[in-house]
């Protein structure tokens, strides 16, 4: 293999600049010529009429400083029509236009069915997973995971703060798609109280308040209540709209989906009687666009190098990942097809008071 190409997809997530920087080194050593694929599969696709919003040639002194930069260089999108065979096809076919054998590709299992397809079409393809989300079964840590997390770990310490202050129970909102493990995490580091994700279905708002309650009851008038905005879809259903329009409450309208404020809304009715206010606030897309951790900068590095030497020795079809903290490489159908990984221990545990 002569020659290679690498996008990011899904997402942004912080240190994908640093492992497409680390491709870059590796094929740098190794000779090989490297293009960037830009906005996802998009580029591969030719989804935009200038040739260079689709890919471009990456030399190392391009990308020199790019490591230490959050977002992703190269652009990202999602790209549904790539879904398609037809997409695929017309995807492989640009890339062997280019004379490019092999493709890393940094993203999620999305992507990761994307390269697949590619595989089917003959081009060479390793997977590095690259998401906020964790919500990859086969690898103990994604990229962007561990960044998402500290940067949760700093708004719910910020937010404790003034919760005390205040004596103020808070909701939290973070990300992660289906999965909780941001929340949970991030729960578990600052000491809140209650976490919400959406592996636990069914759970009844009630059962929150009455949770909620009995803390504030015991003395803990600043307890932090961090969901998971998955858990949304998957709690019990509850009329909340006719609820709080029942008890005068401003600001909510028929159809309106729950969210952190009126969920905060709710709880505060419900511990009424202790005269609490309850707050929201949600963490949103600073999540994802923070400079990496130098533990998402490090696997950054080593799952690029990884990739690059995988290609080199005409190893396809992979994906990177870590398992009891190491780095290794499986194949993409069984990494695809791994059991998500939910500490319900550690569930227990944070919300056990
Ligand atoms: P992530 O990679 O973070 O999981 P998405 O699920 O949004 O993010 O997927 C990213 C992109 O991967 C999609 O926009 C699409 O281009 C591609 N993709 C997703 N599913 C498939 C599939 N079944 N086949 C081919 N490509 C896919
Ligand atoms: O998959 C990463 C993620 O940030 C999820 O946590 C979140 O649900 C989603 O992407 C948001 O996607 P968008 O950027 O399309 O709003």
């Amino acid at each position: 293999m002569s020659k290679i190409a690498v996008l990011t997809s899904g997402g942004d997530s912080p240190g994908m600049n640093a492992a497409v920087m680390s491709v870059a080194r590796s094929a740098a050593l190794l000779d090989m010529p490297l293009i960037g694929i830009k906005r996802g599969f998009n580029g591969l696709i030719g989804k935009y009429p200038k040739p260079e919003d689709n890919y471009v040639e990456l030399s190392l002194d391009l990308l020199l400083d790019i490591a230490d930069l959050p977002g992703t260089y190269l652009r990202t999108a999602r790209c549904p029509e790539f879904a398609e065979e037809e997409y695929q096809k017309k995807g492989a076919d640009f890339l062997r236009s280019l004379d490019v054998q092999g493709l890393v590709v940094i993203g999620g299992d999305g992507s990761f069915h994307g390269a697949q397809a590619l595989c089917r079409q003959g081009i060479a393809c390793i997977g590095i997973p690259g998401t906020i989300d964790n919500d990859l079964g086969y690898t103990e840590m994604s990229l962007g995971f561990d960044t998402a997390v500290n940067v949760c770990v700093e708004a719910i310490r910020a937010i404790r703060a003034t919760s005390r202050s205040h004596d103020r129970p808070h909701v939290v909102e973070v990300m992660g798609r289906n999965c909780g493990d941001i929340a949970l995490t991030a729960a578990q580091s600052t000491g809140c109280e209650i976490v919400v994700v959406p592996e636990i279905k069914n759970w009844e708002i009630g059962d929150v308040a009455r949770r909620l309650k009995n803390l504030i009851e015991r003395g803990n008038t600043r307890a932090t209540v961090v969901v998971a905005e998955g858990a949304w879809r998957t709690m019990a259903d509850f009329d909340y709209v006719s609820y709080l329009k029942e008890r005068g409450i401003k600001g909510v309208y028929e159809g309106q989906r729950i969210n952190a404020v009126n969920f905060a809304k709710v709880l505060q009715e419900m511990a009424s009687e202790t005269d609490t206010s309850v707050r929201a606030t949600v963490v949103g897309y600073t999540q994802r666009g923070h400079a990496p951790t130098a533990r998402d900068g490090a696997f950054a590095f080593e799952a690029g190098a990884m990739a690059v030497n995988l290609l080199k020795h005409g190893i396809s079809n992979q994906v990177i990942g870590v398992r009891n903290g190491r780095t290794f490489h499986m194949p993409i159908d069984t990494a695809l097809n791994a059991k998500p990984h939910f500490n319900r221990r550690m569930f227990n545990m944070v919300n056990a008071l």
